[in-house]
């Protein structure tokens, strides 16, 4: 730890002062050979699990054969190969085209290229909470200030903001249903309000916010977000780099919504554990920028691909997505539990096997306990578990367990955060209530 803040800026977060000598599945082995369960997976990239076989087979395959040469200088096979998969795995059957980068972040920035250069209009509306990288774009487009924006300034013009659908503390102060889904009518109103209509290339969101705490709109929220957007000639940008992949239980998060987006951002889990982002989207969009306009030295790496293509096979055989579901509803059960013992469980969300829970102060006041979230955190991984926390005010425990974890990993792990839980709130004064 002291050469690492001898020789790592500080501006590197550190979540778990713990160093990783070998991991597996859903385990981990620290340096001193202590064992830890992650729901964690590298912030959602170990959907398939730490070293799933045929990701490592892949991987040492390719590494035999080549490693690089850059696609747009000399082409392999196997890039094409990855983009007709995902134009066929992608919601929409219509013509689709794919190119490969590094990162979420810089997947994020050339969907917003691709939808200026077709469009031909600036301007990008993003949402409160949203979180879409740390590039100068992407700050840009993200929501919360600290740590991510603050001291970082200028950004890139013509960003936009709007309400999301954060039902537990709306912005309108509305209650759903009875709200009729006023924050996605009341994107109508910003085009008269905030940016005209034409101004618009595109409307960008995470289905299901990620590092904004798990947020999950009602199921009619983005089919109203989407129509309007259609109606102005407006592109949607589906920043699926953290839903993706089957953490919600669909390989994509807008097939659980209904939706078919006209560019489609993955990244994370879509390399099994090796950097790879991805942009999908309609053919005749995709055309749009001009030849070398897009693309990058190292994105759509061989080996990176290799491992894509590893991943989907393994989504192909063995119903990781079904599992997520399993998963997110064997946490939600006992969390439900949780929340009748605990008032402090504001509330518990997720869609299929990306699931949270929001911790308060208190139900009335519902004043974000982010002291609180930090020791869960840290009870989790001094006893055994690796787990994040989220949100705009640094309140949500979140879980982005690999969906290889087994029932009895799964089992240990919850008993663990129901023990810190336990520490944590009751150290803190609050009586509990019997169930
Ligand atoms: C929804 C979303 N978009 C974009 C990003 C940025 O991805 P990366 O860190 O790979 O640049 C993240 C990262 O957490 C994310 O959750």
């Amino acid at each position: 730890m002291g050469r690492r803040s001898e020789a790592v800026p500080r501006g590197i977060y550190l979540g778990t002062p713990i160093y990783v000598a070998k991991a597996d599945g859903a385990l981990l082995e620290d340096v001193d050979g202590n064992r830890y369960l992650d729901l964690a997976g590298g912030i959602g990239c170990l959907n398939v699990g730490h070293r799933s076989p045929g990701v490592v087979q892949a991987i040492h395959a390719q590494v035999d054969r080549h490693m690089h040469t850059c696609f747009q200088v000399l082409p392999y096979e196997s890039y094409v190969r990855l983009a007709e998969r995902m134009n066929e795995l992608a919601p929409g059957k219509f013509r689709k085209k794919t190119f490969f980068l590094n990162s979420g972040a810089e997947a994020v920035e050339n969907a917003v290229k691709v939808a200026r250069a077709y469009t031909r209009r600036p301007a990008i509306i993003a949402f409160e909470d949203a979180f879409h990288g740390r590039t100068m774009m992407t700050m840009a487009l993200t929501s919360k200030t600290h740590p991510y924006k603050a001291g970082f300034e200028p950004f890139p013009g013509d960003v936009y903001r709007v309400p999301f659908a954060y039902c537990y503390r709306c912005s309108y102060s509305l209650k759903y249903p009875e709200c009729g889904v006023y924050c996605a009518h009341h994107l109508e109103d910003s085009f008269k309000r905030v940016v005209a209509a034409e101004s618009v290339a595109a409307v960008i969101a995470e289905p299901v916010l990620g590092e904004g705490g798990f947020v999950t709109p009602p199921s009619e929220f983005f089919r109203i977000v989407v129509e309007i957007c259609r109606k102005h000639g407006i592109l949607f940008i589906a920043d699926e780099v953290q839903t993706g992949f089957g953490r919600t239980g669909a390989l994509f998060a807008c097939e659980r919504y209904g939706i078919e987006p006209d560019l489609l951002v993955t990244a994370k889990s879509l390399g099994g554990g090796l950097p790879l982002g991805a942009v999908t989207g309609r053919a005749e969009i995709m055309d749009a920028a001009g030849e070398g306009g897009l693309g990058g030295t190292f994105g759509g790496n061989p080996v990176c691909v290799e491992a894509g293509l590893a991943v989907l096979d393994a989504f192909e055989q063995d119903s990781l997505c079904a599992r997520a579901k399993q998963l997110g509803e064997g946490f939600a059960q006992r969390a439900r539990r949780w929340q009748q013992q605990w008032p402090q469980i504001g509330e518990i969300r997720g869609l299929g096997g990306m699931q949270a829970m929001e911790l308060v102060r208190s139900r009335e006041s519902r004043e974000p306990a982010a002291s609180e979230t930090k020791a869960i955190v840290r009870y989790c991984y001094e006893h055994g578990v690796i787990v994040l926390s989220a949100g705009s005010y640094g309140n949500v425990i979140r879980l982005l367990m690999p969906l290889v974890t087994t029932d009895e990993q799964l089992e240990e792990a919850l008993a663990v955060l129901e023990a810190a839980l336990q520490a944590v709130l009751q150290s803190r004064g609050v009586a509990v209530q019997t169930v």
